[in-house]
């Protein structure tokens, strides 16, 4: 057998797996919904809603890293209503968080409010100064503490 016929078997064989397995994938949702299984849905509370804000807000409004994106956790509830009606009204303008609001009841904002107000998860660590004592040094405010 020629290295040229070896590989197409070897090609045929592994692309013959492939399609076995991608229609085996395609085919597990339906065995998944088959009655005898109950189908899993994510309980719908006030903490799975909510983590819609996650990604720039932390878990429980607990912040980043990143200062830009602020804590929510423990601050006023009369302030973050302030906060939400003003982004969904368009008073207050950072466009994820516009589109996010939008069309948001005040009832809703006041729950999001007072859900994010009762939370007291501790601060996110803060991120570490990547630059070096000596690049430090080199700025000119820290200078102009130095030469004091
Ligand atoms: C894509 C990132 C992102 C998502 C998702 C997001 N936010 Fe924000 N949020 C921000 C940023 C950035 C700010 C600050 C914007 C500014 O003032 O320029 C902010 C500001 C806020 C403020 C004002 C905080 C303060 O101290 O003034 C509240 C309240 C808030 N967000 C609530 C929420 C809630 C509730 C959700 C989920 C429904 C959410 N955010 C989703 C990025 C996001």
């Amino acid at each position: 057998m020629s290295t040229r016929r070896t590989w197409t078997a070897v090609y045929r064989r592994v692309s013959r797996d492939v399609v076995m397995t991608v229609a085996l994938i395609i085919a597990l949702p339906a065995f998944a919904q088959a009655p005898s299984t109950p189908t899993q849905r994510a309980p719908d509370t006030m903490e799975a809603r909510m983590l819609a804000c996650a990604p720039c807000h932390g878990k429980q409004g607990e912040g980043t890293d990143n200062d830009y994106f602020p804590r929510l956790a423990g601050k006023p509830a009369g302030y973050l209503k302030n906060q939400l009606v003003a982004f969904r009204d368009g008073r207050r303008r950072y466009p994820p968080m516009n589109y996010l609001l939008g069309y948001q009841s005040d009832t809703y904002l006041q729950k999001i409010a007072e859900y994010f107000a009762a939370l007291r998860p501790p601060a996110s660590a803060p991120a570490s100064s990547r630059a070096s004592r000596s690049e430090a040094s080199k700025s000119p405010v820290m200078a102009t503490f130095a030469s004091r």
